[in-house]
C-alpha cells in the first residue's frame, strides 16, 4: 500500500516536471515563445536574443502574474514601401491572453486566408482578451476586410481602443463596429470617408467616448433622433481636415449632446460657421477651429450661447477688422 502511494507520488513529480518543462519555459511558455520565434524570423531586421525568457524581449510584454503574452508592439517590423503583406491570424494563435496587438505601419493589405480579400472575420477567433488593437497606417480597404463569408465583419467583442487610422477604409466601415460595446475610442483618421457619414450604427457604442474622423471628405454627420442618448459618453469628437458644411454643422454635432472637447481645425468650411451652431451644447468647453478657411467676422455675433466654453482657438481664420461681440460674453485680453 506504501510502495504504491509513493510510486504514485514519483509518477505525479514527473508529470509536473513534465509539464514545466514544455510549457513554461525560463520565464516565458514554451509555445508562446516558439510563436514570437516565428514571428521575428519574418522581421525587416533581424532580431537576436540571447535571453531565454521571451518577456524580457523588447517588442513583448507579459502579465506579471500568469507569465502570458499580454502586449504585442510590432509596429513597423514587416513594413515595406509597396504594401504586400498579408497577415496569417493562426501565427497569433498561440498567445491566447493576449490584450494589446500593435501593427500600425506594416503595409497589411489583409489576412493571408483568402489573399486580395483579406477576412478579419477570424480575427475574433483567436482574441477573445484583445482589448486594444492598433491597425493604422496600413493599406486596408472595405473590399480588403469587409468580404468575408458573412458579409460584414466581425472584430473581436471586447474591444476598447481601435486604431484604424491611415488605411482607405469608406462609409461602409461604420457598420462593422456595430458591435463593440465596450469601445471607448475609435480613430478612423486619414480615411476615405467621404460626404454624409452615417453612423446610425454606432447605436449600441454607450461607453464610446473619444471618436475620431479627422482628414476624410465629410461635409455631415447624420444619425436618427435617438442615437444621441446612447453616444452619451461622447466627450470629444475630431472632425480637423475635414470639408463640414456649415448648414449641416448643428445638426451633425446634435448625436453628441454632452461633448466637451470638438476639434474642426484645417476645416475647408462650405457655407457659414456661426457659434449658434454649438449653442445647444451645454458641457462644451473646447472648441478649436485654428487654419479653418470660410469663417466670418459674424461668427462672434452669437458667441454668448456658448456658456460653457473655456477655451476657444482661432488661429489663422481670416478673421479680421472690428469683432460684433453679442450676448453677455465678457471677452478679456
Ligand atoms: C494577469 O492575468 C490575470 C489572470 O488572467 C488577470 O486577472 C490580470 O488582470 C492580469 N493582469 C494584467 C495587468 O493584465
Ligand atoms: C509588470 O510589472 C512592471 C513593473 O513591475 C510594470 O512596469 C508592467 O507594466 C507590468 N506589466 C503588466 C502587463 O502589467
Ligand atoms: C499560416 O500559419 C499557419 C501556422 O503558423 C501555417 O500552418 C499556414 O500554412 C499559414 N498559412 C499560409 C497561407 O501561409
Ligand atoms: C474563418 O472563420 C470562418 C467562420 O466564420 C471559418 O469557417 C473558417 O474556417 C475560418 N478560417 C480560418 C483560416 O480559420
Ligand atoms: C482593396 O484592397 C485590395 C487588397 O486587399 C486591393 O486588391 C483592392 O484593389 C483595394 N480596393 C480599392 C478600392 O482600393
Ligand atoms: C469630396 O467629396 C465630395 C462629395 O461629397 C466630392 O464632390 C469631392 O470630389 C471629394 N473631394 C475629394 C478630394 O475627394
Ligand atoms: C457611460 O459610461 C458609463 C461608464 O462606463 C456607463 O455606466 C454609462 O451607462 C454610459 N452611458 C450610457 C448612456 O450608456
Ligand atoms: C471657401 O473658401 C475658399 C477659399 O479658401 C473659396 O474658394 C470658396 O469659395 C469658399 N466657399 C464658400 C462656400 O464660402
Ligand atoms: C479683412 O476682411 C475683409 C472682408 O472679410 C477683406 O476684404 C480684407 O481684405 C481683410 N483684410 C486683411 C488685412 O486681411
Amino acid at each position: 500500500m506504501r510502495m504504491k502511494k509513493s510510486t504514485k507520488w514519483v509518477w505525479v513529480s514527473f508529470l509536473i516536471i513534465l509539464l514545466v518543462e514544455g510549457w513554461f519555459c525560463e520565464g516565458c511558455w514554451k509555445q508562446e515563445r516558439d510563436a514570437l520565434l516565428h514571428l521575428q524570423a519574418q522581421f525587416n531586421e533581424p532580431v537576436g536574443y540571447d535571453i531565454s525568457d521571451c518577456c524580457l524581449w523588447d517588442y513583448v510584454e507579459c502579465n506579471n502574474t500568469t507569465r502570458r503574452v499580454a502586449r504585442l508592439t510590432l509596429s513597423g517590423r514587416w513594413y515595406k514601401w509597396v504594401g504586400n503583406w498579408y497577415l496569417n491570424i493562426s501565427d497569433f494563435q498561440a498567445f491566447e491572453a493576449l490584450e494589446s496587438l500593435d501593427l500600425s505601419f506594416n503595409s497589411i493589405l489583409g489576412c493571408v486566408q483568402n489573399k486580395g480579400a483579406g477576412s478579419a472575420e477570424n480575427l475574433s477567433f483567436s482574441f477573445s482578451n484583445l482589448k486594444h488593437l492598433d491597425l493604422g497606417h496600413n493599406f486596408l480597404n472595405n473590399s480588403g476586410i469587409l468580404s468575408s463569408s458573412k458579409g460584414t465583419l466581425s472584430w473581436p467583442s471586447n474591444f476598447e481602443v481601435l486604431d484604424l487610422s491611415y488605411n482607405s477604409f469608406g462609409n461602409d466601415i461604420i457598420s462593422s463596429f456595430r458591435e463593440l460595446k465596450y469601445l471607448k475610442q475609435l480613430d478612423l483618421s486619414g480615411n476615405q470617408l467621404e460626404g454624409s457619414v452615417d453612423i446610425n450604427e454606432l447605436y449600441g457604442l454607450t461607453k464610446l467616448e473619444i471618436l475620431d474622423l479627422s482628414y476624410n471628405n465629410i461635409s455631415s454627420v447624420v444619425a436618427r433622433q435617438g442615437i444621441k442618448m446612447s453616444l452619451s459618453n461622447v466627450s470629444a469628437l475630431h472632425l480637423d481636415g475635414c470639408k463640414i458644411d456649415g448648414n449641416m454643422l448643428r445638426k451633425s454635432l446634435r448625436p453628441f449632446p454632452y461633448i466637451k472637447n470638438i476639434y474642426l481645425n484645417q476645416n475647408q468650411f462650405k457655407g457659414t460657421i456661426l457659434a449658434r451652431d454649438f449653442g445647444e451644447l451645454n458641457n462644451l468647453e473646447h472648441l478649436e477651429l485654428s487654419f479653418s478657411s470660410n469663417i466670418t467676422n459674424e461668427f462672434f455675433e452669437s458667441i454668448g450661447s456658448l456658456t460653457s466654453l473655456k477655451v476657444l482657438s482661432m488661429r489663422s481664420c481670416g478673421i479680421n477688422g472690428t469683432l460684433p461681440i453679442g450676448g453677455k460674453l465678457l471677452l478679456s485680453f
